[in-house]
């Protein structure tokens, strides 16, 4: 997978491109991140990349110029992939959604500063608008390596077997992560459950899965009405719930 980050701030994506393990995926060539910088796009005689909003109201908007320059240049058509806008305002990125990016050849993923960006460029080269929440963000590079990263690690081979993407919170279970412990066996007084010493595999499974069961219901209760939850396992955890909340 290919991905091109259209940026006024390049530099913030170094640390993030190189540590961990979106490094070494990228070093193992299984993905290629690009940030490219648009002001050097801009042919306004200071390299501007804002201006006042026609209309007037409060801030700058991105000028559209450099970033349809930029644009063309890092995806010239035909362009197989999808083209991003990183904006409040866009689809809130989920665990589905990264799962559809994950299948794309190319990212482009353009990073908004200031108020916006003119419509007219969104409107000509953006195929999607993403938001990673609902709050609103300084500028859209932190919420390019929030989506950056939760792609990566879905396209094949990133992760290692022992990182494995399939058994975890929002994957295909659609239930929260079982709570884990490592060693010590004794950690300040508390105690790692019994259950998982025992070695005995059927039960650890039972226990994670009603672990899992009961803090998706405490902490996500929206999650478990879509959730693959069997009637048993449903009328197992009213049960625990009455007992916790009469
Ligand atoms: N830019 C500013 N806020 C944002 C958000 N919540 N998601 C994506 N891009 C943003």
């Amino acid at each position: 997978m290919k991905i091109e980050l259209l940026t006024i701030f390049p530099e913030m994506f170094s640390s993030f491109l190189d540590a961990s393990i979106i490094g070494r995926a990228r070093a193992n060539r299984l993905i290629d991140v690009h940030a490219t910088d648009i002001r050097p796009f801009s042919v306004s005689k200071h390299k501007n990349t804002d201006d006042y909003p026609f209309g007037g109201g409060a801030g700058m908007l991105m000028m559209p110029q450099p970033i349809a320059d930029a644009m063309r240049a890092v995806a010239p058509e035909p362009f197989h992939g999808k083209r991003i806008y990183m904006s409040p305002r866009g689809k809130t990125l989920t665990q589905e959604m990264a799962q559809q990016l994950a299948k794309e050849e190319n990212l482009v993923i353009l990073c908004g500063h200031y108020e916006g960006v003119d419509q007219r460029v969104l409107d000509k080269y953006i195929d999607m608008e993403v938001s990673i929440g609902d709050y609103v963000l300084t500028g859209g590079e932190t919420a390019a390596m929030v989506l950056i990263d939760c792609v990566s690690r879905l396209v094949p081979g990133v992760l290692g077997s022992s990182e494995s993407a399939a058994d975890e919170s929002f994957s295909s279970a659609g239930l929260l992560e079982y709570p884990q412990y490592t060693r010590p066996r004794v950690f300040e007084d508390m105690e790692v459950p019994d259950v998982l010493l025992n070695g005995d595999h059927k039960k650890i499974n039972q226990w994670r899965r009603e672990q899992s069961l009961l803090i998706t219901a405490k902490l996500r209760p929206d999650l478990l009405a879509a959730a693959p939850v069997t009637e048993k396992e449903r009328a197992w955890l009213a049960e625990q719930m009455e007992q916790v909340q009469p």
